[in-house]
């Protein structure tokens, strides 16, 4: 029965993810939520020179707010900067090159960015990778788990002195539909023992974000967290890593604009501060972050081994100040 509950809400969540179920959802949507000024309000945005990333900067640009676009490839973003600049007329927009798999630059860029700025309003954690072969990073540490959930937890544990300092801070992390399939392994972060399988690890990665969220949102209450999954839409990433998936779906694919309408709100909505922080959303609403069969519930043991790993390998190769 459990089984059968958990096919057919599969299979509905498969079609909400698809451009049908944006245009679906939307119907819903209170469009005065997004009728906002930014004015006087600072985002930074990883991974903002593409797909979902830049289709949010742009958005909080053209209500008026100061957009740092955090990118790994100094032209890629200059590029993203102009093209922002031009559509929304707001100058306000600044690059910072940095490698969110390089754990140590995610360190000295996050201690830097604090030094120099008195406020950050809202950080919203973008950038994503599937490596679908093993590679590591300087440090040794395996690429995508560096990228998706050591670089999210640098970055923001780094920041949120600063986020705490500023009026409304929030902190929303792009997670992915893909971790509802996956149960918090805290025994293996780094994949060295399994066998290597990219969408997997992709998977996990997604499913540790949603957890970073659960234990910040409890840790710092003067933050509002939120964690979400963009539904699938039709950006580089999903190109690249995952061909033939993008070849069978092409025509149903969200816009990278529809993918990140929920981050547009989350960051920028009023209706957002009034829900609890921490939660999983999807187009706008909050939603389970497990299936119905809850066999993805980590126990608060498994938890906190996790976030003591993370603060351990953070911390080893964290620059003496
Ligand atoms: N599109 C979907 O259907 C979908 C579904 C679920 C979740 N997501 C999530 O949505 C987020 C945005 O992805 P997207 O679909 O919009 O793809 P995208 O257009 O390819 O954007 C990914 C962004 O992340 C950046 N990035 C990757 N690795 C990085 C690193 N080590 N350091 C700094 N930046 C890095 C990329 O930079 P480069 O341009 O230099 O590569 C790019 O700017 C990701 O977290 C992804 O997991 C997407």
């Amino acid at each position: 029965m459990c089984l059968y509950r958990n096919i057919a809400w599969f299979i509905k969540g498969m079609r909400a993810y698809t451009r049908s179920g944006f245009e679906n959802a939307s119907k819903s949507f209170v469009a005065k939520d997004l009728d906002v000024s930014m004015v006087g309000r600072s985002f930074m945005i990883t991974g903002a020179n593409s797909g979902i990333g830049k289709a949010t900067a742009m958005a909080i640009a053209k209500k008026g707010g100061t957009v740092h676009i955090v990118c790994r490839n100094k032209e890629r973003a200059e590029r993203a900067r102009e093209e922002i600049i031009s559509a929304s007329g707001n100058t306000e927009v600044y690059v910072h090159v940095l490698d969110l798999s390089e754990t140590r630059k995610v360190w000295e860029f996050a201690e830097a960015f604090k030094k120099q700025h008195l406020s950050l309003n809202v950080l919203i954690n973008n950038a994503g990778c599937m490596v679908n072969q093993r590679e590591i990073n300087s440090d040794g540490l395996e690429k995508n788990f560096a990228t998706n959930t050591l670089g999210v937890y640098v970055l923001t544990k780094c920041l949120i002195p600063l986020l705490e300092k500023s009026k409304d801070p929030r902190v929303i992390t792009v997670s992915s539909g893909g971790m509802l399939v996956q149960k918090l392994n805290t025994d293996d972060l780094q994949t060295e023992r399994a066998p290597f399988d990219g969408t997997m690890v992709y998977a996990q990665n997604k499913r540790q974000q949603v957890v970073m969220t659960e234990v910040w949102a409890k840790a710092n209450p003067k933050i509002h967290f939120s964690v979400m999954h963009p539904g699938w839409a039709d950006t580089p990433a999903v190109a690249k890593a995952m061909p033939q998936f993008h070849q069978m779906m092409r025509n149903r694919l969200r816009s990278a604009e529809q993918g990140a309408d929920t981050v547009v709100w989350l960051a920028v909505s009023r209706a957002t501060a009034a829900l609890p922080s921490g939660l999983f959303f999807q187009d706008r609403q909050p939603v389970s972050a497990h299936l119905p069969l809850a066999w993805t519930h980590s126990s608060r043991r498994d938890v906190k081994a996790f976030v003591g790993r993370l603060e351990t390998l953070a911390l080893a190769v964290k620059p003496s100040e």
